[in-house]
């Protein structure tokens, strides 16, 4: 199992984020998809890429019975485990392409920015509809097919350095990109927007929001926020199984 996030280079520079250092506080989606979020008393609650377990930590405090967080990187779960003593919460190493969980066990799936370094989301939906029990929530944010399309998900500067615009191209060339995050190459996937939402609605969800967050008003002076304005950089999707 190779994880990007246990590149000790990659994971120091990680370490290192507003949202590594703040948790939900400095992620510029959090405060769009907070009110989003399900009440979760008496949940069984699975968080799929985990990371440093913020998400699965809010459910926990927000009353969830039990949450499961799954993470393919021992670097990011040794954070995770380290940030919480909750009884709730169990941490697991795995890929969460290849997992096998109990079926209908779960009333809330999350998954916050994990799902573009899978290739193939049809067969995550698949399972996921299996987790969740009848009327079970999946809630997952990714990079915006807009932003991953290109490849580079960087800026068109010009000479002096000052932001063009935003290259989007073979949009509908979806696949493997590799884009440089935090000076490292690092493996994605782009799927067009239709393939996200099809693949819910084929699979028998039901949409309940489909948003592009932008910063919050209170993040906009921080460094490069107000240029998060100019383009979508995430998608957040809540869809309800019909199954
Ligand atoms: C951008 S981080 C997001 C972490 C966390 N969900 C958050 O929002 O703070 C992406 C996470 O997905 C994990 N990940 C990527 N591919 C995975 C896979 N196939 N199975 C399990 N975890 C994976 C990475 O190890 C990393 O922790």
């Amino acid at each position: 199992m190779t994880a990007i996030y246990d590149n000790e280079k990659f994971f120091e520079r990680y370490q290192q984020m507003p949202r590594s250092q703040q948790g939900l506080a400095g992620a510029g989606e959090w405060a769009t998809l907070a009110p989003l979020l399900p009440d979760f008393t008496n949940q069984d609650v699975l968080d799929l890429g985990c990371g440093y377990g913020w998400h699965a930590r809010y459910a926990a405090e927000h009353g969830a019975r039990s949450v499961l967080g799954i993470d393919i990187s021992e670097k990011m779960l040794a954070v995770a485990r380290q940030k919480t003593t909750s009884p709730v919460i169990t941490y697991q190493r795995g890929d969460l392409t290849k997992l096998d969980l109990p079926a209908d066990q779960y009333e809330t799936v999350l998954s916050s920015l994990a799902l573009h370094y899978v290739p193939d989301f049809a067969a995550v939906v698949e399972q996921v509809a299996r987790y969740l029990k009848p009327n079970g929530q999946f809630i997952f944010s990714v990079e915006h097919p807009v932003f991953t399309a290109a490849g580079s998900e960087q800026w068109h500067r010009d000479s002096q350095g000052q932001i063009q615009d935003f290259p989007v191209d073979r949009y509908f060339e979806e696949g493997e990109r590799t884009t440089e995050f935090l000076d490292t190459p690092v493996r994605k996937y782009h799927r067009t927007l239709t393939t996200y939402l099809e693949t819910l609605l084929q699979r028998g969800f039901v949409l309940e929001h489909v948003v592009e967050p932008q910063p919050p008003v209170s993040m906009l002076d921080l460094p490069g926020m107000r240029d998060e304005l100019r383009r979508p950089m995430m998608l957040i999707v809540v869809a309800r199984n019909q199954g």
